[in-house]
């Protein structure tokens, strides 16, 4: 291809949701009022943990940790959505478009890594409590914080270097709302077939592995709680399916969106809404507003105010 027709592509333009104008301002109403009570439950929670020294357990202050990632995750998208959607102005620059891919990467192998170690908290809570304190010490904590992030970062930085030598020769339309991986990479004008393998290989194999890692420690810990005792079965129960819930929810999108082999099918960027939309609320929901420390936390909190 000679150099000299290269048009070089400085923005690119946000399909969106929906063409229709009704369905854009229903949108518009659901992703306001969502994003507000994401913003708000999540920073309750991150207050209430870490105001109330009760809660300075490794369980709430992981939990505390995942509301954080969730709504940075939300932050990252939904505002651009929003205002994309009232404005009518669908369009993000190419470095816009780069620094949204690279912080949903950090942002999303943080949290897969949060999600991994939220279960083996429980399973050590759960498989060996006399030993809990002891494994799940404080500078454990703080490890697993710490191994979460710079693992983010590393599968973010290995994503990054293999797609930023591509040209944009063309065409600058990404049938999505936010700027990833497959959506940028199709619009390339260079021979994207490794590439294409590379981000099924980090970003899809990775949440692949991990989700069934997840489902099957959930397994496993229930079958030792049913075989233990019965009686402690439905409290285990009600604790892990909130922990299995958010673990579908997050990573049924992602797999869908790196895995799925035909592209054609345009459901991707509607899954996508669960990972900005649905799973960050579901986090203050389930953890939070059903669990008895969380309400009395609240409760003590309010009374000193
Ligand atoms: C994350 O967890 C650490 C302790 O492991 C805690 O000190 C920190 O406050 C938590 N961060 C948030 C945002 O809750």
């Amino acid at each position: 291809m000679n150099i000299t027709n290269y048009s070089v592509v400085s923005e690119f333009v946000f399909l969106g949701l929906s063409t229709s104008r009704p369905m854009q301002h229903f949108l518009l109403s659901c992703s306001t009022i969502l994003y507000i009570s994401i913003v708000l439950g999540n920073l309750l929670v991150v207050f209430i943990v870490i105001f109330d020294l009760h809660l300075h357990s490794p369980m709430y202050l992981l939990l505390a940790n995942l509301s954080f990632i969730d709504l940075c995750l939300s932050t990252l998208t939904v505002p651009k959505m929003i205002s994309d959607l009232y404005s009518g102005q669908n369009t993000i620059s190419f470095q816009g478009c780069v620094f949204q891919i690279f912080m949903l990467h950090v942002l999303g192998g943080s949290e897969m890594v949060l999600l991994t170690a939220m279960a083996f908290d429980r399973y050590v809570a759960i498989c060996k409590p006399l030993h809990y304190l002891t494994i799940m010490s404080p500078w454990m904590c703080i490890w697993l914080l710490v191994g979460a992030w710079i693992i983010g970062v590393i599968h973010s930085v290995v994503q990054l270097a293999f797609v930023v030598h591509l040209h944009f020769c063309g065409p600058n339309e990404i049938d999505s709302f936010y700027c990833d991986l497959p959506w940028f990479i199709k619009l390339s004008c260079t021979d994207t077939f490794k590439m294409e393998f590379v981000v099924t290989a980090n970003s899809g194999f990775i949440s692949m592995g991990t989700f069934f890692l997840l489902i099957f420690s959930y397994i496993f810990i229930l079958v030792t709680v049913w075989k233990h005792s019965s009686n402690d079965l439905s409290k285990a129960l009600s604790t892990l399916s909130a922990h299995v819930t958010v673990v579908v929810l997050f990573f049924g999108p992602s797999i869908f969106i790196y895995v799925w082999p035909f592209p054609t099918v345009p459901v991707d960027k509607f899954l996508a809404v669960s990972d900005f939309l649905v799973t960050p609320i579901l986090n203050p929901a389930i953890y939070t507003l059903r669990n008895k420390d969380m309400k009395m936390a609240m409760r003590r909190l309010s009374s000193q105010l």
